[in-house]
């Protein structure tokens, strides 16, 4: 067990950056409380774990989950909001506005429906973190619709961040993960024209994009040093400093 045993709250744990996320903070001794749409494999069963299923995107369901999870808990340390999805990669012109529309959804509107339903209970939070991206900055051609959810969750983070002083927020781009989300990538063309897209196909298997239990093992440890190295509602980039000194 480590000195203190910390609870963590993590949406989207079923597979990618949140397993391995999950897993890490449970191999460090500490609780953790996933919710998604899916149970966990590999998670399920090890102490310390506990999951209530909500789509992040219903308001309902996650006040259910979170009830569900929070009831009996006098603290949490840490809230990962960690749930994200892709949406097409294609020129701006391209992209169909309901599917951006389902990405801002997920990554934005979901977190913040989250946040209120958090924020607005007893239950003390130490550290609030927003799995952002370097797409959130970047503009890089092709990112459209996962780039303006990434950009307004920056915002999103430094609003919180602002009504709220007791509470350290962060925006982190974890940096490349061997995931479903890279997969979606790997799927395209090698034709598009988007550079990107090529360098991170070229890019996988290299120490440069991890598996998610590496990936969440590195990521964790950023988070923990977060509210010790930037000002609460800042964005950061774990390959970037001050998290890479
Ligand atoms: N992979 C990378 O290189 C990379 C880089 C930068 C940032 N990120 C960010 O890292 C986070 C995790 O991404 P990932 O790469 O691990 O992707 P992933 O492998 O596709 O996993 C996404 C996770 O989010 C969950 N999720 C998606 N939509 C949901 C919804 N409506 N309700 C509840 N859960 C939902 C998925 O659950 P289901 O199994 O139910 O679909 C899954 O557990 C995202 O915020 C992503 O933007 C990833």
């Amino acid at each position: 067990m480590p000195t203190t045993t910390k609870t963590f709250l993590i949406t989207g744990v079923s597979r990618g950056l949140g397993h391995g996320l999950a897993h890490a903070c449970l191999e460090a001794g500490h609780h953790v409380l996933g919710l998604g749409r899916q149970s966990a494999a590999g998670l399920q069963d090890l102490p310390g774990f506990q999951f209530a299923r909500a789509d992040v995107a219903d308001h309902r369901a996650c006040a259910v989950a979170l009830e569900s999870l929070l009831r009996e808990r006098n603290k949490l340390d840490c809230v990962i909001l960690n749930a994200g999805i892709l949406g097409p990669i294609a020129d701006m012109g391209d992209q169909p506005l309901d599917a951006m529309r389902e990405v801002m959804e997920v990554n934005l509107w979901a977190n913040k429906q989250l946040l209120d339903l958090l924020l607005a209970r007893d239950t003390p939070i130490t550290q609030i973190v927003a799995i952002s991206s370097g797409a959130s900055v970047n503009g890089n051609r092709g990112w459209g619709g996962y780039s303006l959810s990434k950009a307004a969750l920056n915002m999103l983070v430094k609003l919180y961040a602002s009504e709220r002083a007791d509470i350290h927020f962060s925006a982190l781009a974890p940096g490349l993960v061997d995931t479903g989300m890279q997969e979606q990538i790997r799927t395209l063309p090698d034709d598009v024209p988007f550079l990107s897209v090529t360098k991170l196909k070229q890019v996988r298997g290299t120490d440069a994009m991890p598996d998610p239990a590496t990936a969440g093992r590195s990521v964790l440890n950023a988070i923990e040093r977060l509210p010790k190295l930037i000002e609460s509602g800042s964005f950061a980039d774990i390959r970037k400093a001050p998290l890479s000194d």
